[in-house]
């Protein structure tokens, strides 16, 4: 008989996901009623806390809170387009959407993109909404080992549709490592296909101003680029966007469902959003966001990390009971870090992801260092 308390049985223990409530304050957060320094969270910058982040979105909610429908029907506040002008200016790009976040940006834009007759090319370590998006379009998908350019390069030369786009995180995210979205945009134009570029986690993080890979790479605003930004990272808020030419952004207006058939983004998040790229722009947290890096990078010197030089940095713990142990350990200590184990990250490389923030004090990312030292 049909049962639903027996429908998911088969998770085992160990595999299950604990959602442990736990409040921020700043830089801390409150687990099990024990305050710990959290570094485990993908607010880079500290905005999520920043008072004119917070005063923008308690101003834009004083008379309404929700936007009460679709973007489609009468939910597209101005403030939306507002902020997709600015996010195109500063990114270089011609055009913006604004989405509901960053899951619903990259299933629909890939669904809205391809269909069974075009082939994605993505690498193997992309986000999950890439790999559901490209799922959800119905494209044969060829996915290549990460960073592989050379078996990116052999599948495109095999597989000839007249339709292809080439699918990438730009940072990634259980990683910290970044796509050479460069390498990637040459062979996308030697073999004539798109390129996305979900930089979620190097929005607001990367290079002097903050602007992410793709102006790094000087690759932003070329014609064959789309790329995807958050607002619930660096950002500090919710929400997400997607860049490219005028003619793709108002394609993926009528097409992209997961855009047409959800409510629009609140005004809150909205205006949270424009505060925070104001100060992104100033450029104060992401000079201290760096500094914090240069600290940290310099206290774990000689320890096993992978190779990063992103706000992400992990440490391969391999099994699961290693990473939960020492993620137990550190937070017995006062610090918060997440263990991070299959099915997010392959088999046998369970990991301690540590997220460095602006918001940190060099106090506190010595009183980790020190911890490390002590434990591994
Ligand atoms: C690379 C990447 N893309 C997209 C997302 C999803 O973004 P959101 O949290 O806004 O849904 C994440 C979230 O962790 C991510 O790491």
């Amino acid at each position: 008989m049909v049962d639903s308390r027996k429908w998911f049985a088969e998770i085992p223990a160990t595999r299950r996901r604990h959602f442990r409530a736990s409040q921020r304050d700043g830089v801390a957060i409150d687990v099990a009623e024990t305050r710990l320094i959290n570094f485990a969270s993908n607010d880079y910058l500290g905005l999520s806390t920043h008072p004119a982040v917070c005063l923008a979105a308690q101003g834009a909610c004083a008379n309404s809170v929700g936007s009460g429908a679709s973007r489609l029907v009468s939910g597209d506040d101005p403030m939306l387009h507002r902020l997709e002008a600015k996010l195109a200016d500063w990114k270089g790009y011609e055009a913006c959407l604004i989405v509901g976040s960053g899951m619903l940006a990259n299933m629909g834009l890939l669904q809205a993109l391809a269909d069974r007759h075009t082939h994605i090319f993505a690498d193997k370590l992309n986000h999950a909404s890439l790999v559901d998006g490209a799922r959800l379009s119905g494209a044969p998908m060829h996915r290549f080992a990460h960073l592989d350019y050379e078996q990116l390069e052999k599948q495109l030369n095999k597989h000839t549709a007249e339709k292809r786009i080439i699918v990438s995180d730009g940072v990634f995210s259980m990683d910290g490592d970044c796509a050479d979205v460069g390498q990637l945009l040459t062979l996308a134009d030697s073999h004539d296909t798109l390129l996305v570029v979900d930089d979620a986690h190097g929005t607001g993080t990367l290079g002097e101003d903050g602007k992410g890979l793709t102006a790094m790479h000087r690759i932003a605003g070329h014609d064959r680029v789309i790329e995807v930004g958050t607002f619930g990272k660096a950002f500090g808020a919710y929400g997400a966007f997607i860049l490219g030419t005028n003619e793709l952004i108002e394609g993926l207006r009528q097409r992209q469902r997961s855009m047409i058939y959800s409510t629009a983004l609140p005004v809150a998040m909205i205006a949270a959003a424009e505060t925070a790229l104001l100060l992104i722009q100033r450029g104060e947290q992401l000079a201290q966001l760096h500094a914090n890096l240069v600290r940290f990078k310099a206290g774990v010197k000689g320890m096993d990390f992978m190779a990063s030089d992103t706000a992400i940095q992990p440490l391969v713990a391999g099994s699961d009971a290693r990473a939960l142990a020492l993620s137990d350990a550190l937070a017995d200590n006062g610090l918060f870090v997440a263990a991070i184990r299959p099915p997010t990250v392959p088999e046998g490389t369970a990991r301690l992801r540590f997220t460095l923030s602006a918001a940190h004090s060099p106090e506190q990312i010595d009183r980790l260092t020190e911890c490390l030292k002590r434990l591994i």
